[in-house]
């Protein structure tokens, strides 16, 4: 069968799905250069890697509220059984770290008795969870080791989406874009 209208995503989870893949790319690249500035200056990219945060929370919120209301393309039955259970794990995973890593953000910041600014727009306030710069570090830790396994994770299923696209010419690629050939 080749594209039938439900072998693609919706256009909102389309939409979804590039604007928060934008954002996680960015927020990485932004926590990367705060690592290497001066002090006043990593102050100034950590807050735009928590506001960005704390966007790319809400945005995986909306983005599970409309998948629940849309129902999305099956996996085509011409890729092999490990390669679908993998893609299936990868996106699972995916959700628990889009909503995981910026809640132990949020959580971590709170220990050390701060809100998150959103770019003076609105302020989201700390958890009341009192002070303790022990457990903020620690949970530093876990978001740090989230973080990498992110970063691994999106290389993994670019290269998937890439080679499906390209070497298998299933088209999987266009069923995150509104053009292109789907076959299923
Ligand atoms: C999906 C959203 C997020 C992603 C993908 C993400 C990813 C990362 C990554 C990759 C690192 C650096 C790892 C390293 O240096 O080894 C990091 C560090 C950090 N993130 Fe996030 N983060 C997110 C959201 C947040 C939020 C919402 C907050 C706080 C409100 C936050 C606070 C921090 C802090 C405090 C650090 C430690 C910086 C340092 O001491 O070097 N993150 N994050
Ligand atoms: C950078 C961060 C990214 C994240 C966090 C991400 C996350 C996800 C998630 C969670 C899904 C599953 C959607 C669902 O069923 O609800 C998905 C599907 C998909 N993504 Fe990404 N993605 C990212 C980047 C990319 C990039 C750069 C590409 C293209 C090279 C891509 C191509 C696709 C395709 C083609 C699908 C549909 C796969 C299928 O259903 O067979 N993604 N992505």
């Amino acid at each position: 069968m080749t594209d039938p209208a439900h072998s693609r995503y919706s256009t909102g989870a389309m939409i979804f799905h590039w604007l928060i893949a934008i954002a996680v790319i960015v927020t990485w690249r932004i926590v990367e250069a705060a690592e290497h500035a001066s002090k006043v200056d990593e102050a100034y990219w950590m807050g735009h890697h928590k506001a960005l945060g704390i966007t790319i929370l809400l945005l995986t919120l909306g983005r599970l509220a409309w998948r629940l209301a849309h129902p999305v393309p099956p996996m085509s039955k011409a890729v092999a059984k490990w390669q679908r259970l993998l893609a299936r794990g990868v996106h699972i995973l995916f959700y628990v770290l889009l909503i995981g890593l910026p809640i132990g953000g949020w959580l971590a910041t709170s220990f050390y008795g701060y809100g998150v600014d959103m770019w003076g727009l609105f302020a989201v306030p700390a958890l009341p969870v009192g002070e303790s710069k022990d457990i903020g570090g620690q949970i530093i830790g876990l978001h740090k080791t989230g973080g990498e396994i992110m970063i691994y994770l999106i290389g993994l299923h670019i290269l998937g989406a890439l080679k499906h696209t390209f070497w298998d010419k299933d088209g999987t690629l266009f069923k995150m874009l509104p053009f292109g050939t789907v076959k299923s």
